[in-house]
């Protein structure tokens, strides 16, 4: 049993200011097993982060629906956790006190807060760095914090939405592969935008490309690389060929 369904998602947003309505997706359908690392790629503007919104109870759809371990999303739940695209650690709290923040709000007793976050900094590679402010980090060590945060709360499916955006390439080469490390060890599903067509095919197991707004899929992409994989700086041969496939038929969605 796929451990998300996607059926017949649609979603118009009708701005209460007058402004036309903008339909953002129409009839998105797919699904993903339990365990899968699914990237989604598409030209800016076609929905993807409204899709995620959808999956994560944060949006309600227009149509269609969403079933998330086999019951219908209505709200947020606690298997699923989101990185949202632009940067969300809390400037006025610490490394620490970031992570834990999703914890205190749970209401898990400080002390299971210190441990649960200690170890999930350590997961990420923030140790040293527990007392730091935000302004304190590096871009990269900003979004660990803000991917920290969510993992500390244990969701079994990790909504990332262009998590590595605003990053150098050589830093999104070694966070994606310290993702993949953290994929596995914690066994979690993962739906994951990026508009960095390599960085979709080395890391996930499928790739769902997307047509400019109203979003549609258009293509699926099997990856079928052996796990584990290391990213480098330079594809293999078979990546090299999917991402011009996936190049080709993504420039007839943006020009
Ligand atoms: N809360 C909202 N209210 C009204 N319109 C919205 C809202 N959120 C998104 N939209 C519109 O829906 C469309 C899709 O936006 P969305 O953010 O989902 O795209 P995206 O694929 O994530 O783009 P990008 O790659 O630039 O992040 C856009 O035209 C946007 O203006
Ligand atoms: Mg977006």
């Amino acid at each position: 049993m796929p451990i998300i369904e996607v059926r017949s998602l649609s979603k118009v947003y009708r701005p209460n200011t007058g402004a036309p309505p903008v339909e953002a997706l129409r009839d998105v359908s797919f699904s993903v097993e339990a365990g899968e690392f699914v990237a989604i790629v598409g030209p800016s503007g076609c929905g993807k982060s409204t899709l995620l919104e959808i999956i994560a109870g944060l949006q309600s759809p227009t149509a269609g629906e969403v079933v998330v371990l086999g019951k219908p999303v209505q709200g947020p739940r606690t298997e699923v956790g989101i990185v949202f695209q632009e940067d969300s650690t809390f400037p006025w709290l610490s490394t620490l006190e970031n992570v834990k923040f999703g914890l205190k709000a749970r209401g898990v007793p400080p002390a299971v807060q210190e441990t649960l976050a200690k170890e999930v900094i350590q997961l990420v590679g923030l140790q040293g760095f527990e007392h730091h402010y935000p302004r304190e980090l590096s871009g990269g060590m900003r979004q660990r914090v803000a991917i920290a945060r969510t993992l500390v709360l244990r969701p079994q499916i990790l909504l990332m939405d262009e998590p590595f955006g605003a990053l150098d390439a050589q830093t999104r080469i070694v966070l994606g592969n310290e993702l993949l490390r953290i994929w596995q060890e914690i066994q979690a599903t993962i739906l994951f935008v990026t508009h960095d067509l390599l960085e979709a095919l080395r890391l996930a197991d499928r790739v769902i490309l997307m047509t400019r707004r109203p979003g549609q899929i258009k293509r699926i992409v099997e990856t079928a690389a052996p796990r584990p994989r290391e990213q480098t700086p330079v594809a293999s041969a078979k990546t090299a060929e999917l991402a011009n496939m996936l190049w080709e038929e993504l420039r007839q969605e943006v020009v």
